[in-house]
């Protein structure tokens, strides 16, 4: 026979503690309130280590809630807000089992049944304490006679349900252990979605971080084929918090880690982690990628991916994806903003003023119209900075290494030097390649224009700065916008120090040309996407380490993703499994990149375990990945 599941309320069904909550929406205007809160908390404390009796703690804490049915509506529609992730991702799936679902819990039917109802379960399968109210729908007490205002109360109540099959409890506290210890249920799940508490997880049969574990082992429908929460991501430095939210909105189990963490400390956590998302301040050296026994993906959520070892992580079958374009934007409004401040000398005015010295004079300033800006590095950010320069009266002309295709009136440049003679305004915006290191040095300076005006908001190394400070100095260089620097503080604790600082009309910022609020939205949008669709349907598009395939959504039977060493033959020895194994195959798809291939089949039916143990022993595969619909 198939279980029923005994949910508990808080920190299961839901995410928060609803006493907790009803206190603060009752107390918010309490002349006592911060006194009653912490009060409130201490009694929940006692009453869980067993310090007080259950039901005095009980019955202090609704005394001090100050609570009536007003309240009561105000937590009830912030509840409906606060369904745990995985069980409103399967509100589906729990419907559609809802008659093996009961809830018991110490919270109040007032507003436990109302949540309950989101998920189909009737009234007469919600066990919980009820409110006494006066006459004015003040609360003034509970039922005292129920089982559950009492400590251990869910063991009789449990007992109570007639139920010939397994009752398996799910639940965050040690009463719901309590019922299975007391024998009263057959299995214990820890629930860790919302608070992992390692005391009841040591007592528990499982842990689970989402309802899907649980239905998955019941043999209940879910949505995936495999549990998502058993897909842990990891996410570093200050990640924007959308990314989280949405990939833990689809039911992963999510992490966010706000402090750094060194080599050896990544290296312990990433063991079980099966996707790891950084910025730019952790590193993922090949040491961290090769101790990632599960891991699938490592999400870049920034432009640049030098500080992850994209080779090694092809090397394991990782997928690596960064943002590209998500801040092209916030970089080009600031080159543009600053080459129009810089023309007009309005940060050498500023800096007099904040120094006390009025230096009212037209000397010197420009309007940008009809000035002639030259672009080096015509890619995202080039080419983004060419159509926006134009829309301002500006004249592109351009220069890069590679063929592109000209935006508007820009006109490319067949050499450096004769856009360095000719610009007004020189931007450069070339990618940090080992050949590109002070590519701009005192040479190049010397061929601009007196007086250009000159924005570096690319890579520190690309410039030689004590080249710059001499142009600028010697008035070569009119006015310059510094974002990036050979050697950058590490943090915001860490001093700066650059030849450029002191220069006059010279615009020093701390790399944040690319550091918008809305490019953090967009890259956490985009990272998480792409994360998002390689895992559900193993699309590589944008990739960094594995060859790019863009696979659209599985319609039925299986996919079989294979990432193996590129060498000739590979597709042979596997397409030979499928023939022997008389499997039809649906569609094909086969990319390769240096010295990794990825082939991923779609077939029309599921395939034996067999078959899938002959293509891992293949011996060029690298990685083999299975996924249904
Ligand atoms: N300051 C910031 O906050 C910030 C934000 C985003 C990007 N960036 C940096 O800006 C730079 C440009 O970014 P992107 O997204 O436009 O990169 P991209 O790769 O799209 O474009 C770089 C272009 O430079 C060209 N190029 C390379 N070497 C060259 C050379 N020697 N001469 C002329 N052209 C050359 C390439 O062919 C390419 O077209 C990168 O270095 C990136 O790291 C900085």
């Amino acid at each position: 026979m198939k279980p029923i599941l005994i949910l508990d309320f808080d920190s299961t069904i839901v995410t928060i503690e609803s006493l907790d909550a009803l206190a603060e929406i009752s107390l918010a205007k309490h002349p006592e309130r911060d006194e009653r809160l912490a009060r409130i908390e201490e009694l929940t404390k006692l009453g869980m280590e067993g310090k007080l009796g259950f039901r005095e703690s009980l019955a202090e804490r609704v005394r001090l809630l100050d609570a009536n049915q007003g309240h009561l509506e105000v937590l009830a529609k912030r509840l409906k807000k606060c369904l745990s992730p995985s069980f409103a991702a399967h509100k589906k799936q729990l419907k559609a089992v809802a008659d093996r679902l009961y809830v018991v819990t110490g919270g109040f039917a007032e507003f436990v049944a109302p949540i309950a109802a989101m998920l189909d379960i009737p009234n007469s399968r919600v066990y919980a304490n009820s409110f006494l109210f006066d006459e004015d729908g003040k609360i003034i007490g509970f039922d005292d006679q129920n089982p559950l205002s009492q400590a251990g109360g869910k063991i009789p109540v449990v007992e109570s349900i007639a139920y010939d099959g397994p009752k398996w409890v799910v639940g965050d506290g040690f009463t719901d252990y309590q019922i299975r210890e007391a024998g009263a249920a057959s299995r214990f799940f820890c629930y860790a979605e919302t608070v992992y508490r390692e005391a009841v997880a040591a007592k528990a049969d499982s842990v689970v971080y989402g309802i899907d574990e649980v239905l998955a082992e019941s043999d209940l429908p879910t949505r995936y084929s495999f549990p998502r929460s058993k897909i842990k991501i990891l996410l570093l430095d200050s990640i924007d918090s959308d990314a989280a939210e949405s990939l833990a909105a689809e039911g992963y189990r999510v992490e966010q880690v706000k402090e750094k963490l060194s080599e050896d400390e990544l290296v312990k956590r990433i063991k079980d982690v099966s996707i790891i998302g950084v910025r730019t301040r952790t590193k993922i050296p090949a040491r961290v990628i090769q101790a990632g026994k599960r891991l699938m993906a490592i999400g870049v959520f920034s432009v640049g991916t030098d500080h992850v070892d994209s080779a090694a992580a092809a090397a394991r079958g990782v997928a690596v994806f960064n943002a590209p374009f998500s801040n092209t934007r916030s970089v080009v409004e600031l080159a543009l903003g600053e080459a129009m401040v810089l023309m007009r000398r309005v940060f050498a005015h500023s800096t007099a003023l904040h120094e006390g010295r009025w230096t009212k004079s037209a000397a010197g300033a420009h309007e940008i119209r009809g000035k002639k800006l030259g672009i080096i590095g015509y890619g995202n950010i080039g080419s983004q900075l060419s159509v926006l320069a134009e829309s301002v009266g500006l004249e592109v002309i351009y220069y890069d290494i590679a063929e592109k295709l000209s935006h508007g009136k820009a006109q490319r440049i067949e050499s450096l030097h004769d856009l360095l003679k000719q610009s007004d305004i020189i931007s450069v915006h070339f990618d940090g390649r080992a050949s590109n290191k002070n590519l701009i040095s005192k040479k190049e300076f010397e061929m601009m224009k007196d007086g250009v005006i000159f924005l570096n908001l690319s890579r520190g190394s690309v410039v030689d700065y004590s080249a710059l400070r001499d142009a600028v100095l010697s008035g070569k260089v009119g006015g310059a916008g510094i974002d990036v620097f050979p050697s950058e503080p590490k943090s915001n604790d860490e001093p700066f120090d650059s030849v450029l600082r002191g220069l006059p009309n010279v615009i020093l910022t701390p790399h944040i040309a690319g550091s918008t609020e809305e490019a953090q939205r967009n890259i956490a949008a985009y990272v998480s996407e792409r994360l998002r669709k390689y895992v559900a349907q193993g699309e590589t598009l944008g990739s960094v380490s594995l060859p790019d395939l863009y696979l659209p959504p599985i319609q039925k039977g299986m996919r079989i993703l294979h990432v193996h060493r590129n060498v000739p033959g590979i597709v042979a020895s596997v397409s030979a499994i499928f023939a022997r194994h008389g499997v039809n195959i649906v569609g094909q798809n086969l990319k390769t990149r240096d010295q990794i291939g990825y082939l991923v089949t779609d077939i029309a039916d599921k395939v034996s375990d067999e078959l899938l143990a002959e293509i891992r022993e293949v011996p060029e595969t690298i990685k083999l990945r299975v996924l249904n619909p």
